[in-house]
């Protein structure tokens, strides 16, 4: 796809890969327009980036999506790109039962109902632009999950799933969809705070890097660092990433 004179919504771009993404699509020449919940981080990211366009909204609810979908479609009528990535990962014990499960926010409707319903408002919208596109964030984790982080990485495939329909019922319109699949990135806010960089991990900046290039040459399922391998593994060679990352639980 084009990178240059399109106008971006970027789910969750205050901090983390879509921040990096976000700064790499403003440097290209396009409009950008980012979301998430704090508006702490969203005053921050425009510190750092004064042309993007913000809005504090929470989307794991119907609200803070129709709000999101109706600031951009009046204020952002050219908006053509539509990039879901916001996400949270939780530890969940499911020794302890439905208690874990429900002591903090829900998953399933920030990494998985947002992305589908923001999907299902966007597309008509999309259909009228030129070069229009949806780019999903899913992870490694949804082709080989972990087992401490079980509702996540479902989220994930289930992420992964939902986008290569999307993919084939749209082949008869303009929309491309791409799906990006991270591998463990530690300097984002994902688990709290940054974490140490191991072999297996890149930076933000690295994974905004590679869905750029990702997206100027129309790949779409993109992958970078360990979770390359992902996409082109067998079920052996899943089986066996899931016992080498699952050793210790
Ligand atoms: N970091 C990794 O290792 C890794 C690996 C694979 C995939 N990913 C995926 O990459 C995506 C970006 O994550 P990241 O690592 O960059 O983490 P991050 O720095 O924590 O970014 C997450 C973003 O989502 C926003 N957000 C969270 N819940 C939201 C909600 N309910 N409504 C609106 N915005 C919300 C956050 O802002 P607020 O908190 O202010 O709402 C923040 O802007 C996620 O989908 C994640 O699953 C990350």
């Amino acid at each position: 796809m084009r990178l240059e004179g399109n106008t971006v919504v970027i789910t969750g771009g205050s901090t983390g890969i879509g921040f990096a993404l976000a700064e790499r699509l403003v440097k290209l020449g396009n409009e950008v327009v980012i979301c998430g919940r704090s508006e702490e981080k969203l005053k921050a990211a425009v510190e750092k980036l004064p042309s993007v366009h913000t809005l504090s909204a929470d989307i794991s609810k119907d609200e803070g999506r129709r709000r999101l979908f109706e600031f951009v479609t009046t204020k952002f009528k050219g908006t053509n790109v539509l990039v879901n990535n916001a996400g949270i990962q939780r530890h969940i014990d499911f020794r302890k039962g439905i208690v874990d499960l429900l002591k903090n926010e829900d998953e399933i409707e920030i990494n998985f109902r947002s992305q589908i319903y923001l999907s299902a408002m966007f597309i008509p919208v999309l259909m009228k632009q030129k070069d229009p596109a949806i780019v999903n964030v899913s992870s490694g984790l949804g082709f080989a999950p972990l087992a401490a982080f079980p509702v996540y990485s479902a989220t994930k495939a289930g992420i992964h799933s939902f986008t290569v329909s999307l993919r084939r019922q749209l082949r008869d319109t303009e929309i491309k969809v791409f799906e990006v699949v991270p591998p463990m990135v530690y300097d984002t806010g994902l688990k709290g705070k940054p974490i140490e960089k191991t072999e297996w991990s890149i930076s933000a900046a690295e994974m905004a890097d590679a869905i750029i290039e990702g997206l100027e040459n129309d790949v779409y399922e993109m992958a970078a660092g360990a979770s390359k391998n992902f996409l082109s593994a067998s079920k052996r060679d899943l089986d066996k990433a899931f016992e080498d990352m699952n050793r210790r639980f």
